[in-house]
Parts: C-alpha cells; structure tokens; sequence
C-alpha cells in the first residue's frame, strides 16, 4: 500500500500505548482516523489528541471480543468514512504466569482479547476490503514473546505465537488480492502495559527495561514503512531480539540437522 492521505484506518486498543502511537502517525499522513477500546475516558482523552492534528476522527467503545459489536463498529465506520483501508488489530490483555499457575479463566480471557479479537476484526472487515477492491492492509499485533518463547509467560505468548501463525495463514490467502498483512513483534514499548511492570521489579531491572523500551510514535513509523514495503514481520528493536531470534532458528535447524543431516 502506497497512498495514505484521504483513507481510513482502524485501530482496536487505539487509546493509549502502541495503538495511539500508530493512530498519531497514521493522522498526521493525512489520515481518517478510527480508534476503539473498552475504557471511555481514555478514548476521550485520545480524541482530544487527535483532533490537534486532523477532525477525521472516529472514536468507539468497542470490544475486540465481541463480534456483534464489531460488526456494528463497521457500519459506524461506513457510514462516517466509506471504505475501510487498514485494519490494525492491535487491542491485547497481558497476563499468564507458568502454564500450570495460570488459572483456565485466565487462559480464556487472554485467549478471546489477544487472538479472538484479531480474528473477529479479521472476519468483519476483510470480505469488505476484498470487495472494495482499493489497496489495503491489515496489520495484527503479536509480540517478539509470540516468535521466541522466553520466560513464563503461557497464555500470553500462546495468544501471540497464534496471531503470528494467523498472519502468516492470512498471507497465503489474500497472495494475489489488494489487501497486504503484516504481523507486528514488539519487544518493549513504552506504554501503560510496561509502566504496570516497571512498578512490579526492582531499580536495576527497571533501567533494563527503560534502555529496551522503544516509544509507541516510533512503532507507528515502522507500521507505516512496513505497509509501504509489504513487509510480514515488523520488528521495533533488533538490539535486545536478534539473539533470541538466531538461537530459535538455530535450535531448529541443529534439530533436523541431528535427525536427517543435511545430504
Ligand atoms: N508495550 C509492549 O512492550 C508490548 C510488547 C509486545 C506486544 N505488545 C502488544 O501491543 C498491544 C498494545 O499494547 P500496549 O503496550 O500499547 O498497551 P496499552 O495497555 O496501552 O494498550 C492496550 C489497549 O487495549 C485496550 N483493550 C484491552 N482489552 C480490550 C478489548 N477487549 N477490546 C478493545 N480494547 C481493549 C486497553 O484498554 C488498552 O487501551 C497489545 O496487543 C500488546 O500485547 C506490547
């Protein structure tokens, strides 16, 4: 997707962090604006933002797990802008301690935000896209804990290791058509999620996490850039991943390596 001024973006979860982040830079390129989430002041407060910079601006109390009210939020964005261009599911619940501390309500709820949500956005707003026929691009956000299994994180990164195999299935199905996918891999961004854990560690932990921490205007960028090139994977920092990454493929590849070397 090339052009961007004068189209439409959804953002779930757009109110704060990473979604609001992506909303700023996706307004100030001249974009119309719809931003949802589950708490009312704080989307108040981002419409107040938002409109410094554009009045294309759609603010709706929406919950990402729950497809009748998506479904109703897409005819709210028709009938305020037309076609939907770029759908960013991005709306996710932290939470999850080792698989067999994390209680099955827990795994449900983190489940139904975290993957459901994208797959609800998906299943509204794609036929719609593939039907106006105009460029478009929808971006889900997992996390680099959804392509690299480090600590305890169980229905968390469960959810996010699903939304990077649900990119990637997604990719296959629309080779061909106008709309792009990218699977966005933050590892730490500055936003309320990671204030909540700052508040939780000790001071030396807490400076690892301020040096790691990548701000949300930043990430927007990146989505943009990633659009623009059709990228799959958007990653935000590749200082405190790369290894992490290299160690995954690694392992793999010494795994089928040990049963049938390579010839
Ligand atoms: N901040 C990070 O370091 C980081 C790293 C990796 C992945 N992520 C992912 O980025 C996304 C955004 O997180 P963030 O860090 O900006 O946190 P955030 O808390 O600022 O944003 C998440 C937003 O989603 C909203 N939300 C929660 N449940 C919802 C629901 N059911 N329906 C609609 N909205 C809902 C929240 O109210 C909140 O405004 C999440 O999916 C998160 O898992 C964040």
């Amino acid at each position: 997707m090339q052009d961007f001024e004068g189209k439409t973006a959804f953002i779930t979860g757009g109110s704060t962090g990473i979604g609001f982040g992506m909303a700023t830079v996706f307004a100030r390129a001249g974009m119309n604006v719809v931003i949802t989430d589950i708490r009312d002041e704080e989307l108040a407060k981002a419409e107040g933002e938002l409109k410094s910079i554009t009045d294309n601006v759609l603010t709706l109390n929406v919950n990402s797990a729950d497809v009748s009210a998506v479904e109703k939020a897409a005819a709210d964005v028709a009938d305020r802008f037309g076609p939907l261009h770029v759908l960013c599911n991005n709306a996710g619940v932290p939470g999850g301690a080792k698989v067999l501390e994390t209680p099955n309500e827990r795994w449900r709820n983190v489940h139904e935000v975290n993957f459901w949500g994208p797959l609800n956005g998906i299943k509204t707003f794609l036929p719609r896209m593939l039907e106006h026929g105009e460029d478009a691009h929808i971006v889900n956000t997992s996390s680099f804990s959804g392509i690299h299994g480090h600590g305890n994180q169980s229905c968390y990164g469960t959810s996010k290791f699903a939304v990077v195999g649900l990119s990637e299935f997604l990719r296959n199905d629309l080779a061909g058509t106008n709309v792009g996918v990218s699977v966005l891999c933050p590892h730490v961004v500055d936003t309320p999620i990671i204030a909540g854990l700052k508040s939780r560690v000790n001071d030396d932990l807490r400076k690892i996490i301020d040096d790691m921490a990548v701000d949300p205007e930043t990430v927007g960028a990146q989505v943009m850039s990633a659009m623009r090139n059709g990228e799959l994977y958007i990653f935000c920092d590749g200082t405190h991943t790369r290894e992490m990454l290299e160690t995954r493929c690694a392992d793999m590849i010494t795994a089928m390596d040990r049963q049938f070397p390579k010839p």
